[in-house]
């Protein structure tokens, strides 16, 4: 295991005690201790230790589903689960505590301490956390531990993100002391001091780090100790995500050269929390002055928030929030009400009677005041309706909403009522309705026209439309003056415009996409009601999606999956410096 953070000489122990030896003989009986002292502080990453570490509190305040009760953790089943674009069950989706890890170097046991397991308990060790789409999630490599009546199941990822099953049958127990001790040749497994299990390592953790998660099935279970602690010489360090750093930008930033051109004019890209506490790169990119906004990725999605009706995780978006304050950027709320990334219990609410309808309606404003009520004041823009036009292939003059559980119950109304809700839960925030295909002209765009307007006409307190401006293939191609006339004529009705999840694909040459990317971030800062330009998404290295099955690629954002800023970013740069130089002129 390596530790690439800490200093070069600390793989090298014996090499610093020879050393140490010879100055201190040299240095004489007095100096002795204090020189010593100072050498190991000069050259011992702050933190680091020989002695056990405990995670139990981390996990407690960290981790989605826990709540600490007596001073143990109960770890609660919410049933986390992503769900496929047609709402049909997916992949599990158990939770993992991304606000503190572990760095280590050499040998190290873990211990955990279980109890009242109602069903089924886990506990599982990631050496990177896992990348959350929100139709799939990409498993890193890890270890997890599951206790299943009469069963221990152990699961191994490797970095290949093959998956490895080791089952042991097991008496039913009142309290497990787990240990697992990991070296370079194995993973020894102990359950209550008894040998369980010894399994060759296939390497899990060469990344040196550690991130914990925990989950149950069936019920809830108490975790009453996490803890670390390195042997045969090995050395932990407890990392804590909110003290990450980043270094100054040295040259001119989007953000600061586009409010240059205009001044209030926000940058922003959507973020997740996984990357940006786990990838150096990604955060640097992310918090150091090219963005002056955060969108919120996945981690507002209802499948996320509030996968248990009333039970709310805040964890990853107050994470974010926090970054976002640190760094003097705003988060931008997406979404509150969506047809997709919804749970299973709320798309498989009844909407058959008035009282199943009446239901959906107090699910729907429940949800909007939670959310938005813990972020009253701090979360000034939100998407409270997400994409409420049907799909391109069920879209129909006669038909033209999305047939999702809100339209089902509530039929239009349901936007009114969400926007209300939304009015009422925080009346300071700017509300918007975020769309995509809006940009060009058409039936899709007549349509929404047409809707808005009657909306506004109405008094439905809406503030703005987020253009999506997703450019996946030819079709999708934007004509940047069509889309500049789209926002002047919701100018008119009183509403302002954000261009809200640029991406653009690169099929036709890095120019083409490069000058797509530029014309519309022209028209959108040209455009006075166009508040703000938001990509979806930082860098390629992210930028996935599933096709058939396999985990594919897009090469669609502002800096490749290396992190090297593509042609696209250069040429807004450069676009924005000479539009700057133009107006001095
Ligand atoms: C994206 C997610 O970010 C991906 O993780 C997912 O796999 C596909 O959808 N319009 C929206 C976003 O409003 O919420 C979508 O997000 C992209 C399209």
């Amino acid at each position: 295991m390596t530790l690439s953070a800490l200093a070069p000489s600390f793989k090298r122990p014996g090499k610093i005690y020879f050393f140490a030896g010879i100055l201190l003989f040299c240095l004489g009986i007095v100096g002795l201790s204090a020189a010593r002292k100072e050498f190991l502080e000069a050259n011992i990453p702050r933190d680091a230790t020989h002695e056990s570490i405990d995670f139990t509190a981390d996990l407690g305040t960290y981790l989605p589903g826990a709540r600490v009760y007596n001073g143990s953790i109960n770890i609660q089943d919410l049933s986390f689960e992503i769900v496929e674009q047609n709402g049909s069950p997916g992949q599990k989706n158990p939770p993992v505590s991304l606000g503190t890890h572990l760095e280590t170097e050499g040998d190290l046991i873990v211990y955990a301490s279980l109890s009242n397991i109602a069903k089924a308990a886990s506990l599982r060790l990631y050496a990177n956390p896992p990348i959350i789409q929100d139709e799939f999630r990409v498993e890193p490599a890890g270890i997890d531990i599951s206790i299943q009546p009469n069963t221990l199941v152990v699961t191994i990822w490797n970095d290949a993100n093959q998956e490895k099953h080791y089952s042991y049958k097991l008496d039913l127990l009142e309290h497990t002391e787990l240990e697992l001790i990991f070296t370079d040749q194995k993973v020894e497994l102990y359950l209550n001091k008894k040998q369980i299990a010894s399994i060759p390592s296939v390497n899990i953790f060469s990344s040196g780090k550690i991130w914990f998660g925990a989950s149950s099935e069936g019920g809830d279970y108490t975790l009453s100790r996490l803890a670390a602690r390195p042997i045969n010489g090995g050395r932990i360090q407890r990392i804590l995500s909110s003290e990450i750093t980043i270094n100054p930008a040295d040259t001119d930033t989007i953000q600061g050269l586009a409010r240059k051109n205009r001044s209030g004019f926000t940058i922003g890209a959507a973020m997740a929390l996984g990357p940006m506490v786990a990838d150096s790169e990604y955060r640097q990119i992310a918090l150091n002055g090219n963005f002056g906004s955060i969108t919120t990725e996945n981690s507002l999605k209802w499948q996320f928030t509030e996968p248990m009706r009333g039970q709310y995780a805040f964890q990853e978006t107050d994470a974010l929030l926090a970054l976002a304050e640190k760094h003097g950027m705003i988060l931008h709320g997406h979404t509150l009400v969506f047809g997709e990334a919804n749970p299973l219990w709320v798309t498989s609410l009844p909407y058959a009677t008035e009282m199943e309808k009446n239901t959906i309606e107090t699910v729907m404003v429940d949800h909007i005041r939670s959310i938005m009520g813990r972020y009253r004041g701090k979360i000034p823009t939100w998407d409270v309706v997400n994409e409420p036009l049907a799909d391109y292939d069920h879209f129909k003059s006669e038909a033209v909403l999305r047939d999702s559980i809100w339209y089902r119950a509530m039929g239009e109304a349901y936007i009114k009522k969400a926007f209300q809700a939304a009015r009422l839960a925080d009346p300071e925030a700017k509300l918007f309705i975020n769309e995509y295909g809006l940009e060009a002209d058409g039936e899709r765009w007549d349509a929404f026209l047409s809707l808005i307007t009657r909306l506004k006409r109405e008094g439905v307190p809406i503030d703005g439309v987020g253009f999506e401006s997703h450019v996946y293939e030819a079709s999708d191609k934007i004509d940047s003056e069509t889309l500049a006339s789209h926002m002047m004529q919701l100018a008119d009705i009183g509403l302002m415009s954000r261009i809200s999840e640029i991406d653009v694909y690169d099929d036709d040459g890095p120019e083409v996409q490069a000058n797509q990317f530029r014309d519309i971030l022209m028209a959108c800062i040209n455009t006075p009601s166009c508040i703000s330009w938001t990509t979806w998404g930082i860098s390629d290295r992210y930028n996935m999606y599933k096709e058939d099955g396999s985990v594919k690629y897009g090469r669609d954002l502002l800096w490749d999956d290396g992190m090297q800023p593509t042609l696209a970013l250069k040429t807004l740069l450069s676009t924005l410096n000479r539009s700057l130089d133009n107006r001095s002129q």
